[in-house]
């Protein structure tokens, strides 16, 4: 090879290998090849050479010309691996990490058990999937009574069990907490343990917080829902104890400004029954287009009916007591002032995030 070729290809090659960025490419680029670059000189002066020698200066040159665009090419990419294009900016903020939280229906369950616990009330957990004798019969809805409609039960198909326990009838998607009342009687009468004592039976201060399912889905209804259940079994439990427990509940849940009230209502498994109001969280029982009348249903509520007492092995004579069962997505609804309960189940991050 010329030595004039040979100088060009080293002086090319070292001022390639002296670039430090990508950038700096750019720069030896014209150096090399631009108007007056190493390269563009030396072919410039092919005309210059011996018409004999010409075509193998002209060979040569372009063998050089290739070598150095291959040797740039190679500089590039080990520069682009070994540097980023952009730098980066130690001052920029730092990625926010998203913290979860828990569910809205399960926030309320946490406060509502919380708020029960503090007047003694303990949580038990009874089935959702429950015989037709803790879900109806024993809660005096015999089989066939009209009032058990009103449940909008989901039935499971299956014999009913054998051994003498067939009384219990077939399973049912529970459509009420009010399933545990009988079982939570029957708990207090068994021994702690196979060692210990009989528990011996009342007082009973319980909260059963369980799904429900029935065959409803509006603004207000899911096919699956939740509901918080109190039972209190004692000695001479009055009216009096039920309301004072719901102006309790309420204050802590909903605020101190909110008040209860009772109406009464009609169930199988309470006498007598009432319906439960909370004053409206806006006007504060003055009356305004939200509530219309300044009262919210929160739920159903009652002093226990003497035949529950009896189906749960508990001597009415002696003992008495009320019970009460509400919808949780109701009660997050009247606090949070939901317009459709469905939101809770969509799983929307958009809705779910605000709480
Ligand atoms: N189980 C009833 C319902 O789902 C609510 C209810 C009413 C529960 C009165 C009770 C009660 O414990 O005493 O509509």
């Amino acid at each position: 090879m010329d030595q004039k070729i040979k100088t060009v290809l080293d002086d090319a090659k070292s001022k390639i290998e002296s670039a430090k960025v990508v950038k700096d490419l750019e720069q030896i680029y014209i150096e090399i090849f631009g108007r007056n670059g190493l390269v563009t000189n030396l072919t410039k002066q092919i005309k210059d050479i011996k018409p004999q020698d010409r075509a193998s200066f002209g060979q040569s040159v372009n063998s050089a010309k290739k070598e150095i665009e291959e040797y740039l090419e190679k500089k590039r990419s080990s520069l682009i691996v070994s540097r980023p294009s952009t730098p980066i900016d130690i001052t920029a903020p730092g990625k926010k990490q998203q913290i979860g939280h828990l569910h809205l229906v399960s926030q309320a369950m946490e406060e509502i058990a919380g708020i029960f616990k503090k007047l003694g009330y303990s949580l038990q957990s009874y089935p959702e999937v429950d015989w037709d004798w803790y879900a109806f019969e024993s809660l005096n809805m015999p089989k066939n009574h009209p009032a058990r409609d009103d449940w909008e039960t989901f039935f499971i198909k299956g014999d009913p069990p054998a051994g003498g326990k067939s009384y219990l009838g077939n399973l049912v998607l529970t459509p009420h907490t009010s399933n545990g009342q009988v079982r939570e009687m029957e708990r207090v009468k068994e021994p702690a343990s196979p060692k210990a004592a009989s528990r011996g039976g009342p007082p009973i201060r319980m909260i059963n917080i369980a799904r429900c399912y029935r065959r409803q889905i509006d603004v207000s209804h899911t096919p699956m829902f939740h509901q918080f259940e109190g039972l209190f079994i004692d000695k001479n439990v009055s009216i009096a104890d039920l309301k004072g427990t719901f102006d309790y509940f309420t204050s802590h849940f909903f605020g101190p400004k909110r008040v209860t009230r009772l109406r009464p209502h009609h169930f199988r498994f309470t006498e007598p029954s009432f319906e439960v109001d909370v004053t409206c969280g806006v006007c504060l029982g003055k009356g305004c287009r939200i509530c219309k009348s300044g009262w919210l249903e929160l739920g159903g509520a009652g002093m226990v009916h003497p035949k529950v007492l009896k189906a749960g092995g508990i001597d009415p004579q002696k003992y008495n007591g009320f019970a009460f069962g509400w919808g949780i997505e109701r009660t997050i609804a009247m606090k949070t002032e939901l317009p459709d309960i469905r939101l809770l189940y969509q799983n929307d991050l958009r809705f779910l995030e605000q709480f």
